[in-house]
């Protein structure tokens, strides 16, 4: 055994290699997150509050607990072992590059139908679909328009945080002040911004797990799916481009994380450089 996964064992609550191998293989068969050797601590400091919450004394108990629970226990597990870190207009090029390439082109592309629909997959908090709303609504190109972002994630923790449109002031201080004051409301608690109701009326919040049936219906111009397939392995990756390419319009753009990349794992979309791709006709 080695000194680490000692080290484990010797702790208020022992972890052993099995328990950790199971909570892994869990992990990966329901979310696709792979959880790599290295992630152990993180995964230990995670679970440890689920455990004490439940009252159980080391993590063999945890596992056998979540194997007998499935049903109510998945969902925990789940929330705790999600990575849910984002920001309001994070990899702000993004936003730019709706702004003054997609929704113009957009806007005759789609002149016929007038309607225009965003997807934010893997939302986390909501800060990524509150910001596809605000820049559709400060393109002022949309108006009158059937327009809607549907804004998912495996987490009903980070989803409830997400549909309260509720925010601590912190998260907002980076905005420029016109887009706080235009887009932000007061609540009765100081420390605590809401999200104007013009900007949630486009969003539909849902719990989605991308690894399963998308229960969605249309297709998408713009798809969001940024720092999420970090997690998961290059034959996921490869799977769920695949699925996202066939819920898009053809020419459709595809949003990925800083650190992501189509290369090697799809042909269907043709790169516009800087994470940004679209899909090829
Ligand atoms: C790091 S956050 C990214 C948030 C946002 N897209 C951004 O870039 O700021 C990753 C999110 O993906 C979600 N996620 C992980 N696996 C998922 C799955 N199988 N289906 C849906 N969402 C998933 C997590 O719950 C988490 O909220």
């Amino acid at each position: 055994m080695s000194s680490s996964q000692d080290d484990f064992l010797q702790r208020e609550f022992p972890m052993s290699a099995a328990d950790y191998e199971f909570l892994r293989t869990t992990a990966n068969r329901e979310t696709g997150i792979e959880l790599a050797d290295s992630k152990r601590e993180m995964v230990y400091s995670r679970m440890v509050r689920r455990i004490r919450a439940l009252r159980l004394s080391s993590f063999a108990a945890y596992c056998r607990f979540l194997e007998q629970n499935k049903e109510t226990e998945l969902t925990h597990f789940i929330n705790a072992i999600t990575t849910n870190l984002t920001s309001f207009f994070r990899e702000g090029h993004h936003f730019d590059a709706l702004r003054n390439v997609i929704f113009p082109e957009l806007v005759k592309k789609n002149a016929a139908s007038r309607s225009v629909r965003l997807w934010s997959a893997g939302c986390s908090t909501g800060e990524e679909p509150y910001s596809l709303a605000i820049t559709l609504a400060e393109s002022g190109l949309f108006q009158g328009w059937d327009a809607k972002i549907l804004a998912t994630d495996i987490d009903s923790n980070v989803l409830a945080q997400a549909s309260s449109g509720e925010y601590i002031r912190e998260r907002i201080q980076g905005l420029p002040v016109d887009i706080q004051q235009r887009y932000f409301t007061r609540t009765d608690r100081l420390e605590v911004a809401r999200v104007d109701p013009r900007v949630s009326a486009y969003i539909s919040f849902r719990q989605l797990n991308l690894l399963n049936n998308w229960p969605v219906t249309g297709l998408f111009d713009v798809i969001f799916c940024r720092n999420v397939v970090i997690y998961f392995s290059k034959d996921t990756q490869r799977r769920l481009f695949d699925r996202f390419a066939q819920q898009m319009t053809p020419n459709g753009y595809l949003c990925i994380g800083h650190s992501e990349t189509l290369h090697g794992l799809s042909e269907r979309f043709e790169s516009l450089g800087r994470t940004i791709y679209r899909k090829r006709m």
